[in-house]
């Protein structure tokens, strides 16, 4: 029987952390998994012990990502590529897990590179907005490569789980029906593409071109995901709405920056509260309005990538933590982001302005009061005195 091979797609500090994690995973079961996980690397000059060196080559002598996750020993099984190409090479799961903006050119470059029978999970939160339309980031990964891809997210601060200490989080995925023949038995066992039906996250039926995973690997379903994922550190839930578990991580990072404003603005707990509250309403409004054959607003509540995350992202996050310190300092949080982030990205800034100008298309700015208020403070327009207003009834 074959072995799934796993490449991760980024090295930030999430990125680096869920390889770390993966690979820790691979070489405990060695019968599922290939032991070793590439990990693609923007490459990047460093400076490490006075001496000037590419990153890939730290991470793999030192065994620690110097600039992104400092100070945490990596599995020496997790090898890092500055080749896109080469990394994905008879993977058969990709990871996704970088800043959102650079998917549409990772998607490109991937195109006819993979193995058609792969399978994806995306890391990311982020939406992609084109025009006026919007797309989850694993529906798009998955339009764009013709696989299927599902999506991992929840109250997840990076360097708290680089360090082992626990928490939870959630991963969507929707087994596509070819798989599920595999696993039955009666699949295509010659991994040829066939068209196949199947629901959209908007519950279209739509004919998506989707090679089954051939038969002599392992099913490639909750429980192989669940095994890859899982640390005793590292709690995972599976579920099958990628709606909720993508859109809660995503729209969640505006909701940090209205937190952070607020915070550094003077108020405290309690004003942050009301922010979160009404940051949930406005995103479960979105995905009903926007999704509305296939959200399950559950979700949002009970998961992590729910409510947990919007707790944490408003209290721990980094979003929330610049925003507040661009507001205590009196400059911009792009200023912020250039400055103080070494290279790490607040996700929340072009999230705010994506999500603004698709519901601006939409002429429905106005029914989300919350987003429109971040997306008019970030532009210098209006300011966080206006946030109570939000909340005044006639
Ligand atoms: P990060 O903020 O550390 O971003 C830096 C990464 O972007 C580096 O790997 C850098 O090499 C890469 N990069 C820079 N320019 C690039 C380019 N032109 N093309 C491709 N890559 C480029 O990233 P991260 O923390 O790993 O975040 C990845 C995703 O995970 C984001 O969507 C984020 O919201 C999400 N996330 C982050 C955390 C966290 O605690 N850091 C937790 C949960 C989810
Ligand atoms: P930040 O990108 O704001 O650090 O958020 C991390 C996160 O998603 C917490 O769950």
């Amino acid at each position: 029987r074959r072995k799934h091979k796993v490449a991760v797609i980024g090295s930030g500090n999430w990125g680096t952390t869920v390889a770390k994690l993966v690979a820790e995973s691979t070489s405990e079961n060695s019968d599922v998994f290939e032991k070793d996980v590439q990990m693609w690397v923007y490459e990047e000059k460093v400076t490490v012990d006075g001496e000037t060196r590419n990153l890939t080559e730290v991470i793999n002598t030192k065994h620690q990502n110097t600039k992104y996750l400092q100070g945490i020993n990596l599995p020496t099984n997790l090898v890092a590529n500055p080749s896109l190409v080469d990394t994905v090479k008879d993977a058969t799961i990709l990871i996704f897990n970088l800043p959102h903006e650079f998917i549409g050119n990772i998607c490109r470059q991937l195109k006819g590179n993979i193995l058609p029978y792969s399978r994806g999970i995306s890391c990311i939160k982020g939406v992609t907005v084109t025009d006026d339309k919007i797309e989850l980031i694993c529906e798009f990964i998955g339009e764009q490569l013709e696989i299927y891809c599902g999506a991992l997210s929840g109250a997840n601060i990076a360097s708290e789980i680089a360090n082992e200490n626990w928490c939870e989080t959630t991963i969507a995925y929707n087994t596509p029906p070819c798989d599920r023949h595999v696993a039955n038995g009666n699949g295509h066992a010659n991994g040829n593409g066939a068209y196949e039906e199947h629901r959209d996250s908007r519950g279209q039926i739509i004919k998506t071109k989707l090679t089954p995973v051939p038969q002599d690997y392992p099913p490639l379903d909750h429980d192989v995901l669940h095994t890859l994922f899982s640390r005793p550190y590292f709690t995972v839930s599976m579920v099958s709405d990628v709606v909720g578990v993508s859109l809660g991580g995503a729209l969640k990072n505006i909701v940090a920056i209205a937190c952070g404003f607020v915070e550094g603005h003077g108020w405290n707990m309690t004003a942050k509260t009301a922010v979160m509250r009404r940051g949930m309403l406005e995103i479960i409004q979105f995905a009903r309005e926007f999704y509305p054959e296939t959200i399950e607003p559950a979700t949002l509540w009970e998961e992590s990538a729910g409510w947990g995350d919007m707790i944490v992202s408003c209290t721990a996050a980094r979003n929330w933590r610049y925003s507040k310190m661009a507001v205590e300092r009196g400059v911009s949080i792009q200023e912020i982001e250039r400055t103080e982030l070494n290279g790490q990205k607040l996700q929340g800034i072009s999230t705010s302005r994506e999500v603004s100008s698709f519901l601006r298309a939409r002429g429905v700015e106005d029914k989300y009061p919350l987003f429109k208020l971040v997306d008019g403070i970030l532009d210098g327009k209006v300011n966080v005195n206006d946030i109570p207003s939000l909340f005044r009834k006639n």
